[in-house]
């Protein structure tokens, strides 16, 4: 199910990410900090154990309280790398895998060359890929990870077409992808619209 987050201050940093003229540097730092302001709310149904008392300053004790289970971020290369360090700020320990694919321009089929994840079955795995257009990209990387045995899994991207949260929604009804943007359309070339263009050349400097 895609689930919109909203904040004023995803929105004003949005906004600097879709305006053509900002630089490389302009675009990196926004996507870092959306992506950690899109992490306390992605993952705010975690579950907690306590696993040893503590005391503080004042001489009272209290527990002290870990994430139950492991978090694995699985960046879609290339432009989900661009949101591991701002995911990883809210959540230090966490696991980073790998799952390499691009889109084939033409038929807009991903095309996948690389796959590694750390190998903890039970861990909470998140994919992060900013845009989902058709779907077909996070749709492979989610039937790439279940293959692999993991179960639990959640993805966080920034911007979606109506057309990938359908293709979503209907194929992965317990998948929760979380978003940021909820956009009109996608062009005849596959992208989004307005969008921001292409992520992973903007992150990257490519073009
Ligand atoms: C972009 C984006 C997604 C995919 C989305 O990657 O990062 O992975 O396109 O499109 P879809 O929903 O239609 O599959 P791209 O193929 O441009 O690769 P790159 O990140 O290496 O530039
Ligand atoms: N990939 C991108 O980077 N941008 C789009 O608008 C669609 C797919």
């Amino acid at each position: 199910m895609i689930k919109l987050i909203q904040h004023p201050l995803i929105e004003c940093k949005l906004s600097i990410m879709r305006n053509k003229n900002s630089t490389d540097l302009e675009f990196r730092t926004c996507l870092d900090e959306i992506a950690s302001l899109m992490t306390v709310e992605a993952l705010k149904d975690l579950e907690t154990v306590q696993t040893r008392e503590i005391e503080t300053p004042t001489g009272a004790k209290v527990m002290k309280t870990k994430l139950a289970k492991e978090i694995i971020l699985a960046p879609v290369l290339r432009a989900g790398v661009g949101m591991v360090e701002g995911v990883r700020r809210m959540v230090p320990k966490a696991r980073v895998g790998y799952i390499g694919m691009y889109r084939n321009e033409e038929t807009l089929q991903p095309v996948e060359y690389y796959f590694k994840l750390p190998n903890i079955k039970d861990a909470t795995v998140v994919i992060l890929d900013p845009m989902l257009a058709t779907g077909g990209s996070i749709a492979m990387a989610i039937d790439d990870v279940r293959k692999h045995g993991y179960t639990n899994i959640r993805c966080i991207c920034l911007i979606a077409a109506p057309e990938g949260k359908k293709f979503v929604e209907e194929r992965y009804p317990d998948i929760d992808v979380y978003v940021a943007a909820m956009d009109e359309r996608l062009n005849e070339v596959g992208y989004i619209l307005p969008g921001l263009g292409d992520a992973g050349d903007r992150i990257f400097g490519t073009k």
